[in-house]
């Protein structure tokens, strides 16, 4: 039999770009001062640094149950500026992500959204000692069985790997479960890991330093072979989050300690989470706060568009701030006075003013034309598109006029109407010029425009 290879393109993954993908965080100085541009982030400077003073309180736990509202006008920035924070704040901090009309669900109550989203913006630090076994691997063999159907299908029934430290070495026989984590961590010879006697859970630490010459292409940690004996205990770290724990017990089974619930980590099932369940979690999340096993790291919760929200998700967010697990929450909002949905009282924001008082507010202002162009560009280089320096300047004019968001969403259109202009062979040459940019202006409308079409009578709309 023969195979096609001509037409097989190699699976390396294309990345997707998605709007706020040249955002690499605030992109501020060594002195917390925003840089003119840095790290896919241009200008918009105090706000930039208002939200990296607000990073070193979050970082140094200074800051839970507090609120901070980002308000400005469309398309300047509020969005980027919340996932800027999440790039910087790393891994290690939680950070959830709410659109304000993501709480209207026929299924699911809008308070219990709310708090689903606080709950998986407050982690949990917890630090055990456990008895391992840990060291280099130096060998590492499956064991198959012998299948009596002589087929091909070898099954594994354990695996013999051998661990090395400074101190010595011992040779395990080990289920074939574990093998199985082995190969999904993909564990190799010279890597360092460690294998928890209780549970058997296979961690990958990283690889041996002896290895560190032999350079990867990929990004490898090297770490140094473990001194002590390989059987010993170890003190494991593990971050997670509220949310985490409460899906993990929805089914309680067996004993309410710590380790017991988090035993329950990874067998995940949909079954309601109910206040009763929270409460106990909450009750023993304290008392191991308490007792030092555990750390409570609060996250960040962002909810984006939070003038969607009505009275009765206010009412309950200003309670679940007062609670001692809150996270710090930043809102945002593009509404200047406008009604409080499911009241007739108008409001700054759109906002109860007993939740506004809680809040910093940090305002963005609309771009001018020199940093329209300069975030033109960085999305134009990101999305792949040549863009001449004329088509530019007409994108950041529209910008200025319109909107940075509108100006952004002309670029792919654009670069559809240079290609449509080549021919097959030169669609790669393809380069956006300042008619093509026009054009793409007269095809699609921004919001202003298209409201006055609306209010127009003579556009023949349906009233
Ligand atoms: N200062 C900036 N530097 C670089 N890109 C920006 C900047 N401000 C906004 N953008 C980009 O412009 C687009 C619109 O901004 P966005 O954050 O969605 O606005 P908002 O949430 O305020 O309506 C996004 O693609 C965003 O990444
Ligand atoms: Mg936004």
């Amino acid at each position: 039999m023969k195979i096609k290879i001509e037409n097989v393109t190699s699976s390396a993954p294309t990345r997707r770009v998605d709007s706020h993908s040249h955002i690499k965080d605030l992109g501020l100085g060594a002195d917390g001062c925003a840089l003119p541009e840095a790290s896919g982030f241009v200008g918009q400077l105090g706000a930039r640094e208002g939200v990296g003073i607000l990073q070193d309180l979050i970082k140094l736990k200074k800051f839970a149950g507090r609120a901070i509202l980002l308000a400005g006008p469309p398309g300047t920035g509020k969005t980027a500026l919340a996932i800027a924070l999440s790039r910087q704040l790393g891994t290690n901090i939680p950070f959830s992500h709410l659109v304000g009309s993501e709480v209207y669900s026929s299924e699911v109550k809008k308070t219990e959204v709310i708090m689903e989203h606080f709950r998986r913006a407050i982690g949990l630090r917890i630090r055990e000692s456990k008895e391992v076994y840990e060291g280099e691997v130096t060998a590492l063999k499956p064991i198959e069985s012998e299948n009596p159907l002589e087929g091909y299908d070898r099954t594994i029934k354990a695996v013999e790997c051998t661990l090395t430290t400074l101190k010595g070495s011992k040779s395990l026989r080990l289920d074939a479960s574990i093998y199985e984590q082995m190969q999904k961590e993909k564990v190799r010879i010279g890597d360092v890991i460690y294998i928890e006697t209780s549970s058997g859970a296979v961690k990958r630490v990283g690889r041996s330093e002896k290895y560190a010459q032999t350079y990867d292409l990929e990004a490898e940690v090297f770490v140094p072979i473990p001194k002590d004996a390989v059987h010993k205990k170890k003190d494991v770290v593990q971050d997670i989050s509220l949310h985490d724990l409460d899906i993990a017990n929805a089914r309680p089974q067996g004993g309410q300690d710590i380790l017991s619930m988090m035993g329950a980590l990874g067998k995940q099932t949909k079954t309601e989470i109910t206040d009763k369940l929270r409460a106990e979690i909450d009750k023993v999340v304290n008392k191991y706060i308490d007792s030092g096993v555990a750390e409570l790291i609060p996250g960040v919760l962002f909810v984006d568009e939070v003038h969607m929200l009505d009275i009765e998700c206010f009412s309950y967010l200003n309670r679940a701030l007062e609670s001692a697990l809150a996270p710090i929450v930043i809102f945002a909002t593009n509404r200047g006075r406008c009604q409080i949905r499911g009241t007739d009282i108008v409001s700054p924001h759109g906002l109860p003013v007993d939740l506004l008082d809680r809040m910093l507010i940090v305002r963005t202002v609309p771009y001018g034309r020199e940093d329209i162009r300069k975030i033109i560009k960085i999305r134009a280089h990101i999305e792949s598109i040549r863009i001449e320096e004329e088509a530019v300047d007409a994108l950041a004019e529209i910008g200025e006029s319109a909107s940075l968001r509108y100006a952004v969403q002309l670029l792919a259109p654009s670069m559809e109407l240079a290609k449509a202009d080549l021919d097959e062979d030169t669609v790669d040459e393809a380069v956006v010029d300042k008619d093509n940019v026009l054009e793409a202006k007269e095809l699609f409308l921004d919001v202003r425009t298209s409201a006055q079409f609306a209010s127009d009578s003579s556009a023949g709309y349906l009233k």
